[in-house]
């Protein structure tokens, strides 16, 4: 009898949820790539009609779900006899435990993806995980439950996904001295503070190097998605602030670092590319071959650091302050943040009101421990209320920035 030729593991069943937005989209792209490894057989969002009924089109997933009712109502039409469309928010939190989902990629933007995650992780499978902002929010409660369910957690978040890398996958142990983030420094890194101050929409949303969700890209301009990756690195890696450290890198070529106790630095480099992070998030420790591009050396002629401006970038030293006082405070930063991002968004506050909204929040609410999912959603009520009070006084003052 002839050698039996091992039969090849059949395609990981994803759940996308958070899938027509950028990481979404890219984490199907990546898909696309590898039908041999991947298949989708769940996919979620908010309201995105068109996207999410093309994409079912082509992925065939068994089951969609839409945040909002009407849009889940149109799908269903759209989709008849092709799969079951849910609606609702209990809905994309129920693919948490879809039993053909193997693994959930979260890209569904801010605390709203906090209990889809928690879900997820209790179903101890692979949860691969863009949204940043449960981990700052809720960061005890998720490893926790990931160590009660023995879920596998994966960062896609290009600079955690670095040092992770660099890490060998592990959280870091006595021998690594620090973790040094990298980040591009937005488009205003070389503004000055006033007129920072009052940037508009269109330049906070002209990101110089990667192209994102508006949440984000806003966040990316304030220096605030640097301060909650400092939290998230903290909380997924089990380190103190005070050995995470941000070095601005324009370039956006060098991931992130890590530095050990023998003075070695290792680093992880790429295209600006975050279908990398996304295959390696669904595939370590493989890295299988694709055809998206490659670092180009011939053309690539310097890297360059700069140290953080705290005075004109707020909402940096804001993320240090709430990551230092620990329990409540990275909560109340979040969920202030996410208030002031979309206020700002709608024109609401100039771009220095994101700050002041922040601050306003956290010196009104000190930290205090957070020990269960009722509990961070109490701080979170608690804090959005404060910043919305505030940005509607600062609005009928007719000011913007308040100190
Ligand atoms: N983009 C990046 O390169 C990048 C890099 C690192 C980390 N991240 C993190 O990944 C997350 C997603 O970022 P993104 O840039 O992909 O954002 P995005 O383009 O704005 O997409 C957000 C996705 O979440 C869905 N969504 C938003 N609010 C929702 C709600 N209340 N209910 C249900 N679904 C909702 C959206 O659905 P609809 O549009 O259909 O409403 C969309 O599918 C963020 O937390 C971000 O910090 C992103």
């Amino acid at each position: 009898m002839g050698a039996e030729t091992p039969r090849a593991a059949a395609p990981l069943g994803l759940a996308v949820l958070g899938s027509t937005g950028s990481i979404g989209e890219q984490t199907l792209d990546v898909v696309r790539t590898h039908p041999d490894r991947l298949r989708v057989v769940a996919l979620a969002a908010g309201r995105n009609v068109e996207r999410i009924v093309a994409q079912a089109r082509e992925f065939g997933p068994e089951v969609v779900a839409l945040a909002d009712a009407a849009a889940a109502e149109t799908a269903a039409r759209e989709l008849a006899g092709q799969c079951e469309v849910r609606a609702g928010w209990e809905a994309i939190e129920e693919l948490g435990s879809l039993a053909s989902a193997e693994a959930h990629v979260i890209a569904i933007t801010g605390i709203a993806g906090l209990r889809p995650m928690l879900r997820a992780i209790d179903g101890g499978r692979l949860v691969a995980f863009a949204t940043k902002e449960p981990l700052v929010a809720a960061g005890e409660l998720i490893l926790e439950h990931a160590r009660r369910s023995g879920a596998r957690l994966a960062p896609i978040d290009s600079e955690i996904s670095a040092l992770w890398q660099c890490l060998g996958g592990e959280r870091a142990g006595g021998n690594v001295t620090q973790l040094l983030l990298t980040g591009s420094g937005g488009p205003f890194r070389s503004w000055p503070e006033e007129r920072i101050a009052a940037a508009s929409v269109e330049d906070a949303l002209a990101h110089p190097t990667w192209k994102m969700g508006a949440k984000i890209t806003v966040d990316s301009a304030s220096l605030m998605n640097k301060g909650l990756e400092v939290i998230e690195a903290m909380r997924f890696f089990g380190l103190a602030e005070d050995r995470v450290r941000v070095v601005i890198h324009p370039q956006s070529v060098i991931h992130s670092m890590v530095e050990f106790v023998d003075g070695s630095v290792l680093a992880q480099l790429g295209r600006p590319d975050m279908r990398l992070p996304i295959q390696y998030a669904l595939l370590q420790p493989d890295r299988p071959a694709n055809a998206f591009d490659h670092l180009d050396w011939t053309t690539l002629r310097e890297l360059t650091f700069e140290e953080p401006d705290p005075l004109r970038f707020p909402c940096l030293r804001l993320a240090f302050e709430a990551a230092h006082a620990g329990g409540s405070a990275p909560t109340v930063l979040n969920a202030a943040n996410e208030v002031a991002n979309a206020a700002f968004l709608a024109g609401r506050i100039p771009f220095g009101g994101i700050a002041a909204a922040v601050e306003h929040a956290m010196g009104l609410m000190p930290a205090r421990p957070i020990e269960s999912l009722s509990s961070v959603e109490d701080v979170d009520r608690l804090a959005r209320g404060l910043a919305e009070a505030y940005i509607a006084e600062v609005g009928t003052r007719g000011e913007g920035s308040v100190q």
